[in-house]
């Protein structure tokens, strides 16, 4: 993404990464009351506040996810991100690169396809949302959990640290 090459990432950026991690976690995993919602509406059931609220919160951490993610954004073009290892093959390295640009795509549409069904009742972008963009979203993230564990024990880079402790 960004042309600048700094030696870590910065606290900011750290802190979001994990809090950005815990909430599309929660999003990704809790997300029946927005499921029960959904179908109630489809078939023209009715909805009781306590339905509405419990979709809400899906909503509201999707929409927190939307505004982290712009900040994120910011972050990464102002302040950029390190070199990858040395260590990795050039081809994996635009893999990582590919991935993680996928990634900053899926911050901003899952927010805006869910917003555009839950609040405009715009079926098509809940089919996107719920499907591919979710299984796009899995798939990821396995693999990113996969190539760190990679890094970190086969060619042994450290690289969760850069994560973490930011070294
Ligand atoms: C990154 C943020 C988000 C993630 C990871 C996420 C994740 C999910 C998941 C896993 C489902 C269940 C899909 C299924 O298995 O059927 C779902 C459904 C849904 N979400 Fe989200 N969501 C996010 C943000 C939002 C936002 C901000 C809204 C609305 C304000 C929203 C509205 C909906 C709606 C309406 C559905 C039902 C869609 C359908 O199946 O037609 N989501 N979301
Ligand atoms: C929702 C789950 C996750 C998402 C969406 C995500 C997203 C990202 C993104 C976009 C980057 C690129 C750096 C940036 O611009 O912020 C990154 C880097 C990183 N992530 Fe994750 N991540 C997730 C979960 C995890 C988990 C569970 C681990 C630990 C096993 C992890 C470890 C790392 C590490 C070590 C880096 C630094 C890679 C480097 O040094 O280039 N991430 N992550």
């Amino acid at each position: 993404m960004a042309q600048y090459s700094p030696d870590a990432f910065s606290l900011p950026q750290r802190l979001l990464h994990w809090l950005m991690f815990l909430l599309i976690g929660f999003n990704l995993i809790f997300s029946d009351g927005m499921e029960h919602w959904n179908r109630l509406v489809r078939h023209g059931e009715p909805v009781t506040p306590e339905d509405v609220s419990a979709a809400n919160i899906h909503a509201y951490v999707g929409i927190a996810i939307l505004c982290l993610a712009g900040l994120r954004l910011l972050l990464r073009l102002t302040q950029g991100a390190p070199a990858a290892p040395p260590q990795e093959p050039a081809l994996l390295r635009l893999a990582a690169k590919l991935a993680h640009g996928a990634f900053y795509l899926l911050f901003f549409a899952m927010p805006l396809s869910g917003i555009a069904a839950y609040y405009f009742g715009v079926s098509q972008a809940g089919f996107l949302h719920g499907g591919p963009l979710k299984a796009l979203f899995w798939a990821l993230i396995a693999a990113h959990v996969a190539a760190v564990a990679v890094h970190q024990f086969y060619w042994k880079t450290a690289v969760l640290s850069r994560m973490t402790k930011g070294v």
